[in-house]
């Protein structure tokens, strides 16, 4: 089954981040992938609004934003005025998922729910049959560029077992140490979507890598 593709920004070169949109404009990627973090949920801080708002004025793809903060809801206008297609909340940073998962679809854009390595997929038993995407970490979140936990790949096939026996349409996209070769084994478990920062960014080729991903 072929990938979805979304390149994650924050690989880019910040000193110059146009060039490095305008061949993400001109690729094959399907979303562009946005981190935003707040130095509390996660051990570091990345960009916020403004620099969002330059970014989507910019990119021709969807954003794929993923939100690694402590209170997310806060954002929910915000992502709604960059017109984000899909919101990523943390399950660890949300205590009412089902209100904050309709409050995402409700403003119009598709609800992805975020688990972190250590947080196991049987959670969502009782919320996969509202979900539209299901973001599993592949590295503990908070930086690009670490090693891919191969313990991931078994937690997409519970999770596509889950989802196939639920009737859900949920999407399973995976985050974290993605390339040519970790990538193949994700889609083989039952992956839909990869996001790849280093693989893309710091490749000489990224249309090849966007390419060859993409093809799994
Ligand atoms: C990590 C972020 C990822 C990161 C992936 O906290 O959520 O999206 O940019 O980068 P790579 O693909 O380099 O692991
Ligand atoms: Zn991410």
């Amino acid at each position: 089954m072929a990938q979805i593709v979304s390149p994650s920004l924050l690989s880019a070169n910040f000193g110059n981040l146009q060039e490095d949109l305008k061949m993400i404009n001109s690729s094959k990627a399907d979303w562009l992938h946005i981190d935003i973090m707040d130095g509390v949920f996660v051990p570091n801080l990345s960009f916020g609004p403004p620099v969002l708002k330059y970014v989507a004025e910019l990119c021709n793809k969807p954003l794929d934003v993923h939100l690694m903060v402590v209170n997310p809801m806060n954002y929910l206008q915000a992502m709604k005025d960059i017109n984000a297609r899909i919101m990523n909340i943390h399950y660890e940073a949300c205590t009412h998922l089902h209100r904050a998962v309709t409050q995402i679809k409700e403003a119009g854009m598709m609800a992805g729910v975020t688990l972190n390595p250590s947080t196991p997929v049987c959670l969502l038993k009782d919320i996969i049959g509202e979900l539209d995407l299901v973001l599993l970490m592949s590295v503990n979140p908070g930086f690009g560029g670490q090693k891919f936990i191969p313990h991931t790949v078994d937690k997409v096939r519970e999770l596509r077992e889950l989802i196939d026996t639920a009737g859900s349409k949920a999407l399973i996209e995976v985050d974290g140490g993605v390339n040519a070769t970790t990538g193949a084994l994700l889609a083989q478990a039952g992956s839909n979507a990869l996001v790849a920062g280093n693989a893309v960014f710091k490749d000489p080729d990224p249309h090849a890598v966007i390419s060859a991903l993409s093809a799994l």
